[in-house]
């Protein structure tokens, strides 16, 4: 465990892109997926919906021409803490954030094979964690207009900060068959990630 530790160094789980996007409006194009509860007063936890901006080619251009029919779009929308996780089906992600209401995001150092796991409805090889068989690594409060690229693969949970209903919204833009190491010099190379 030690030693993975080492290996791994900050920008090993997210790199903040150098440009700020605004995105003016986008249309939701119908839910994609959803993980979360149903309760008396609505659903609480995360949802993924289809969708399109106004600003779609703005925000493929981080990306090199080549690959942009590799990249597909969802808006998060999230109204309560999530848990440590593992995505599904997908390592490198942009966030393109839209309202981020002080959320933390918190990597975690991927555990070892007998840490307990658990899938949840909907998730296919993402896992949910219980945060106390981890260890915390790196972590980051995003503000509108920022954009990151995560590794998704890696355990990652998002911690409110204030009172209340979370109010959280992003634009994805997923880039499938890549690793987060292959999405850093994707992003290098049109300049949006510095060296
Ligand atoms: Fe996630």
């Amino acid at each position: 465990m030690e030693r993975v530790q080492l290996q791994l160094g900050d920008k090993m789980f997210f790199r903040k892109l150098n440009e700020k996007f605004v995105i003016d409006h986008y249309n939701k194009d119908g839910k994609k997926i959803e993980y979360g509860i149903d309760t008396p007063i609505g659903f609480m936890g995360i949802q993924y919906s289809y969708m399109h901006t106004t600003s779609d080619e703005e925000l493929l251009q981080v990306v090199p021409k080549e690959y942009r029919s590799q990249c597909t779009f969802s808006l998060m929308e999230l109204n309560y803490q999530i848990p440590p996780h593992t995505d599904s089906d997908i390592e490198a992600i942009i966030n393109f954030y839209i309202k981020t209401d002080d959320c933390i995001t918190q990597f975690y150092y991927p555990p070892d094979d007998n840490v307990p796991r658990q899938q949840i409805g909907n998730q296919t090889d993402g896992t949910i964690f219980h945060e106390g068989y981890l260890q915390k690594s790196v972590r980051f409060m995003a503000q509108p207009g920022d954009a990151y690229l995560l590794d998704v693969s890696k355990p990652h949970s998002v911690v409110p900060t204030n009172s209340g209903m979370t109010d959280r919204k992003c634009v994805c833009l997923q880039i499938l068959h890549k690793s987060f190491d292959e999405a850093v010099k994707l992003l290098q190379s049109t300049g949006y990630i510095d060296d």
